[in-house]
């Protein structure tokens, strides 16, 4: 192995590496990424890659947006803190409130700005047991998630989170919150049982559950669109609609997680427009800046404001907020984001680029090593196999999809390696017809060496 660089000891020295292997990475030293321009991230020896993930599936305009430095630089100039504490407020936080307001598909009466998907849905389960508490209803508290969501990483949000590295020897879940079965119809679904049926199971099965809890201990529903970080999971044809009848059915607020789906990864403003349901509230993050400053926000509809009203009433104050919270800089850069978006049509211009990835990506689909593949919009991921026809999946102490991982970076490109041996691809927006075709070449030689590898250590019995 290579000696490590100078940067790579000083990393090793004095970083924590949210998402590694810690003793891994002492040994390997981290890949130290310098600057970036379009789609493309260049290391400190000048290696380009296709940033195949969009950083961490956030930066939706790629990587030299000039209008949005120049935002961040203005509104540096003129005002570069203020705060919506005490009453407080400022231009840039109130024109973005209004024009989440008018954007979202859910009925929206104001909006809570955080900095962070994990911050935002630790907010909305903050609200939604205020509440309750508001509308005279204590017991009705319990939030049902599903196993392998991804709802961020603090205390409360990583509970959420349907993920084992996330809760194993946190001492996580909390209380009060439950997981719902996981729609993955290639995994899950019964032998001959369609996507529509197994969706009737699931929302049965979330019905059933809700039943035995009692409605009126249950709250809330959390749902991404399309689960991200547990492995780009596409639900079922109709599960949306069939759970949001669940909800419905016994007042569970539904809680949809647009960190990852919302403006314009599927190909729609948000993701739930593209999945066919209608939320009661939203977060939103990494998109909203195009990931260029941290900002994030929670929607609230008009029956929950008039109970934090009485509540802020009895109280004497909404004892909720973070100093960032609105921060006028990253609301300038997220008003910028938003103008782009319309000017240039971009979630339009995904949806006309969506077919195009889609079908270089179900085309990985025959490869030797491809359980699944499986995606929509501009996100996708194949699932690696031990064994095709029995879905068998590789030991997890082969750790497959590290190597493609690896072995994509050397062909450069970034990819993402997810639970259960998922690689995941969620590119810039920006990304044209040519890049995505380059993108597919890099995967494949990546994954056909990936091949050779397993091949030779005798992981899988032949190429088919
Ligand atoms: C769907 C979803 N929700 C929440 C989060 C957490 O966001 P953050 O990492 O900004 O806390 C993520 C992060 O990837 C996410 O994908």
């Amino acid at each position: 192995m290579a000696p490590l660089s100078n940067l790579a000891v000083r990393d090793i020295e004095t970083l924590v590496h949210p998402y590694t292997n810690l003793a891994h990475v002492r040994e390997s030293g981290p890949l130290v990424i310098e600057r970036g321009k379009g789609v493309f991230i260049y290391d400190v020896n000048g290696k380009a890659y296709i940033e195949g993930m969009a950083g961490l599936w956030c930066t939706a305009l790629g990587y030299d947006n000039e209008e949005l430095a120049e935002a961040a630089v203005q509104q540096m100039r003129k005002l570069p803190f203020a705060h919506l504490f005490s009453a407080k407020s400022h231009d840039p936080a109130i024109e973005l409130a209004e024009k989440l307001k008018e954007m979202v598909p859910a009925p929206t009466s104001k909006v809570l700005f955080c900095n962070s998907g994990s911050e935002a849905n630790d907010t909305q389960i903050k609200l939604v047991w205020y509440m309750n508490n508001a509308l005279g209803r204590p017991r009705k508290k319990k939030i049902v998630s599903r196993q392998r969501a991804y709802h961020g990483v603090t205390i409360a949000s990583a509970s959420l989170t349907g993920l084992p590295a996330n809760q194993s020897d946190f001492d996580l879940p909390i209380e009060r919150i439950l997981h719902a079965a996981c729609p993955h119809h290639y995994r899950h679904g019964q032998e001959g049982e369609s996507e529509e049926d197994f969706a009737t199971r699931l929302a049965a099965e979330l019905d059933a559950m809700i039943e035995r809890e009692g409605p009126d201990t249950v709250a809330a529903f959390i749902a991404e669109p399309v689960m991200g970080a547990g492995g780009v999971l596409v639900p079922p044809k109709t599960y949306f609609e069939k759970i949001a009848a669940v909800c419905r059915r016994h007042d569970v607020y539904l809680i949809d997680d647009e960190v990852i789906c919302g403006f314009g990864r599927l190909g729609t403003a948000f993701g739930c427009q593209a999945l066919g349901f209608r939320p009661d509230s939203i977060s939103v993050a990494k998109a909203l800046t195009s990931g260029y400053v941290p900002m994030a926000a929670v929607t609230v509809p008009e029956p929950m404001y008039q109970a934090l009203l009485d509540e802020s009433r009895k109280i004497g104050v909404f004892g909720h907020g973070f100093t960032y919270t609105g921060h006028p800089v990253a609301a300038a850069v997220a008003l910028k984001t938003l103008e782009i978006y319309a000017r240039e049509r971009l979630f339009d211009q995904v949806a006309q680029k969506a077919p195009h990835f889609q079908a270089r990506l179900s085309a990985l689909g025959a490869h030797p090593l491809v359980g699944e593949a499986r995606g929509v919009g501009l996100i996708g991921a194949v699932e690696l196999v031990a064994d095709k026809a029995s879905k068998r999946s590789f030991d997890a102490t082969a750790a497959v999809a590290h190597l493609a991982v690896r072995l994509a970076e050397e062909e450069g490109l970034i990819v993402r390696a997810l639970f259960g041996d998922a690689v995941s691809l969620c590119p810039p927006l920006i990304i044209t017809r040519e890049e995505i075709d380059e993108l597919f070449d890099r995967l494949t030689r990546a994954l056909d060496r990936t091949l050779d590898w397993a091949v030779r250590d005798k992981l899988i019995d032949s190429r088919m």
